[in-house]
């Protein structure tokens, strides 16, 4: 994986999906593969990041991104802390910017960073020394789950080009969304985007993206149904009339899904609400991917951090 032939990346943070082209993209998710069999080994762990600090800065609660990252790391041989908003003294009243510059005196190599407000991980860019990945910006960007999802897709699908993808539910609210929306499209699938209107972005279009606010009308003959969670946390009014409702009319359920390809898979970035936009079967079921996304999210950061990590001063 860290052979000379490694295809190069020539970025030294990874803020977004948002520039980065085509061979970037295809460069991490090379490495990515390689991961995958790297981490299905018994002995996992890599030199890569030997001597190397990483900090995972967590503002927002986080489970599986957070552990993803934090595996990643420690698989690679960095030293990963972890820090959370709950127990530091942003609670206190510490500015992002002061916050990140107290981290950064201490000298890290990686600093993974999940913050509630969109643009966050581009202004700490201005302010650090370090390597920045942006885990996950309010409802901006999201990139390693948009690259999760293409190594996903593309491992049980062999192509991304000329698929079919529709992107469903809460798409306002969703960073994974719209991460994903520019990532499919710079390698060739065509996307739709499925969810009530309340819950579209307005302009939305604009992104060259197909809008559907039929559920069953965009399903039709899609190869990829991707799920979004209804995410409450982010709703200040009443975006949908009821959860049962909601499910009844954008919920992923057999019939609906019976609309799209017969071969078609279904993802979900998690954290699920079974039963408001996906039905327990389908989320369990032969066709869904769910699972194997999570393997992936730790080989993608695998690849995203070990690429930044040529970078690194002294590497
Ligand atoms: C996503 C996120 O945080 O944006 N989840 C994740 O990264 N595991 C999607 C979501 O919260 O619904």
């Amino acid at each position: 994986m860290t052979a000379p032939e490694s295809p190069s990346f020539p970025h030294r943070h990874l803020l977004g999906i948002e520039g980065l082209s085509r061979p970037d993209i295809e460069a991490l998710l090379a490495r990515a593969d390689a991961a995958v069999d790297i981490s299905r080994q018994v002995e996992k762990k890599r030199t890569t990041l030997r001597g190397r600090t990483q900090i995972n800065l967590f503002f927002e609660p986080s489970t599986r991104t957070q552990s993803s990252f934090e595996l990643a790391g420690k698989r690679l041989g960095a030293d990963v802390m972890n820090m959370s908003v709950a127990s530091s003294s942003v609670k206190k009243g510490e500015t992002l910017i002061d916050t990140a510059a107290t981290l950064n005196a201490m000298r890290p190599d990686i600093i993974v960073v999940r913050h509630h407000a969109a643009g966050a991980v581009h202004l700490l860019a201005r302010k650090v020394d370090c390597a920045l990945v942006n885990a996950g910006d309010g409802a901006h960007e999201h990139p390693t789950q948009a690259l999760l999802d293409a190594l996903t897709i593309r491992r049980n699908k062999g192509r991304i080009e000329g698929l079919q993808v529709a992107i469903c539910g809460d798409v306002l609210h969703s960073r994974v969304a719209r991460s994903n929306i520019i990532l499919l499209q710079a390698l060739g699938a065509r996307v739709r985007v499925i969810g009530p209107s309340t819950l579209l972005p307005t302009g939305i279009e604009r992104f060259g993206v197909e809008v559907f606010t039929d559920m069953r009308a965009g399903l039709a003959g899609c190869d990829i149904v991707m799920m979004l969670r209804l995410q409450r946390e982010r709703m200040n009014g009443s975006f949908v009339p009821s959860v049962k409702e909601y499910f009844r009319y954008f919920g992923l359920d057999r019939d609906k899904l019976a609309l799209a390809r017969p071969d078609a898979l279904v993802m979900h970035p998690g954290p699920m609400n079974r039963g408001v936009e996906i039905a327990s079967d389908i989320a369990d079921g032969t066709q869904s991917l769910i699972r194997e996304q999570v393997e992936m999210g730790v080989a993608v950061r695998m690849a995203v951090l070990e690429a930044l990590a040529t970078h690194l001063p002294n590497a």
